[in-house]
């Protein structure tokens, strides 16, 4: 049974893209099949792993307003054990147009049915709201992988999130749960950044991820070449923290499968 894994929080450039790609990337190479979902209109995950976006029709789009099955998506990306759904700007109109539907909260889990038996995780890229397609993502998924940035405010918003999950877990989705919170763009020469990590654990607590993602510039120049950091560089401290967190996700997951068996 796929674990289906929202990175979401409704800031922008927190590293959710990043977080997404370079996570389902090293979940790959460990074995685990993966299926990246690209549910923001700036399609960044979809060109993160080398697709032209403005090319990739039909995708997530056309199977939540259209009905198209998502097998017929669905693309290969060349990489042992790592599939992707494609999104980009045609995501745009998504969020008013998903009103008009009546299982308008539902359509992703409707669309990803019949994908629980074909990967072990499904990775959804949400976009940087909290909107119905973030909802969609919330009500879809089993767990929450919140970034946080290791900087200024970092929990600034923290709640409004946190309180929309509490909303979906209530009347959507009850088996939701907040899967893990990762510090991203962590500057060690920083002592804010220090400060932020401890404040970040003291809300979070046992849910904050052990591994750290250190501010990495080779972590924001693969994407720009279609690469994943273990193909840009993978000696680079941004590769070898986001395969840290992969191990950790697997551990995890084990762990927290007993909740939703
Ligand atoms: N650990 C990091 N170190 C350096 N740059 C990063 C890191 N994580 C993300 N970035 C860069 O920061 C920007 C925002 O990250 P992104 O993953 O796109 O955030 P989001 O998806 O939340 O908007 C991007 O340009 C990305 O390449
Ligand atoms: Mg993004």
């Amino acid at each position: 049974m796929a674990y289906i894994i929202a990175v979401t929080n409704q800031k922008g450039g927190v590293g959710k893209t990043t977080t997404t790609l370079n996570l389902g990337a090293y979940l790959a190479r460990r074995g685990k099949r993966v299926l990246i979902i690209d549910l923001d209109a700036q399609g960044n995950a979809t060109s993160g792993l080398g697709f032209d976006k403005t090319k990739q029709t039909p995708n997530i789009y056309h199977c939540l307003i259209d009905g198209l099955p998502i097998d017929s998506v669905i693309r290969d990306t060349g990489r042992r054990n790592l599939s992707l759904c494609p999104g980009n700007i045609d995501l745009a109109g998504g969020e008013v147009e998903l009103v008009r539907i009546p299982s308008r909260e539902f359509r992703l889990r409707e669309v990803l049915t019949g994908m629980q038996q074909k990967f072990d995780f499904v990775l959804i890229d949400c976009p940087p709201s909290l909107g119905l397609m973030t909802v969609n993502a919330l009500t879809a998924a089993q767990g929450v992988l919140i970034p946080i940035q290791g900087e200024y405010y970092a929990l600034e918003g923290v709640s409004q999130l946190m309180n929309t999950i509490e909303l979906v877990r209530y009347q959507l989705n009850q088996n939701l749960i907040v899967f893990g919170v990762v510090v991203t763009m962590y500057d060690v020469r920083t002592q804010l950044s220090a400060q932020v990590a401890e404040e970040v654990r003291k809300y979070f607590k046992e849910h904050v991820f052990n591994t750290i993602i250190p501010r990495n510039v080779r972590l924001s120049e693969a994407p720009s070449f279609g690469k994943t950091i273990d193909e840009y560089e993978k000696k680079s401290k941004g590769a070898l923290a986001y395969h840290e967190l992969a191990k950790e996700v697997i551990e995890r997951e084990k762990k927290t499968r007993f909740l939703y068996a």
